[in-house]
């Protein structure tokens, strides 16, 4: 019978040390422009061990697509969407490393919930044209265009490691 503290061993060779995972939890502990802060790097840093498999928070790929769900706060969503926010994901991953962890980061673009962006009277975006009656702001739809710009986008955040 299988336990909870077995190793397992992936399809592509990798192995945990458990069968326990982390889900992805946002922590809001970024800058407003999506940088990790030694906040982040505190928290994980304590949960380097807490399961086999820890997955850091939603992460946007694109400028436009967070922070999400902003309170106006001095802490935001984190952000992977330029080159100078690379050193504090790469000092996050260190951090996961360090006790034999695996560094997994979820990447998502939050659309209708940027609401960072309408606080700044910037646009927000999201696939399709609708009245979000719950939203006190508008979104705009996004082109096809835009949409191809944020498939780039993911691709991009993967290769920023
Ligand atoms: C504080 C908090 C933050 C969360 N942040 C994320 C997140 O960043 N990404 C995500 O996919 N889910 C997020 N979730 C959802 C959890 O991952 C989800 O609750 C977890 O997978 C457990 O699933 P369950 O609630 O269906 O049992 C969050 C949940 C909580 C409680």
């Amino acid at each position: 019978m299988q336990k909870l503290n077995d190793t397992v061993t992936f399809r592509n060779g990798a192995t945990v040390a458990n069968r326990i995972v982390q889900p992805p939890m946002l922590t809001n502990s970024g800058r407003d422009d999506g940088h990790v802060t030694q906040d982040t790097i505190n928290y994980y840093n304590q949960r380097s061990n807490s399961a086999g498999m820890v997955i850091v928070e939603y992460t946007y790929v694109s400028r436009a697509g967070g922070p999400s769900r902003s309170w106006a706060s001095d802490r935001e969503q984190l952000g992977l969407y330029k080159d100078e926010q690379m050193p504090g994901f790469t000092k996050l991953a260190q951090t996961l490393k360090k006790d034999g962890n695996k560094a997994i980061l979820q990447l998502e673009h939050s659309g209708r919930e940027a609401n960072y962006h309408a606080q700044l009277g910037e646009k927000v975006y999201a696939p399709s044209s609708f009245d979000f009656g719950f939203l006190d702001y508008e979104v705009e739809e996004m082109t096809e265009a835009d949409i191809l710009e944020v498939i780039h986008d993911f691709g991009a955040a993967t290769k920023r490691d």
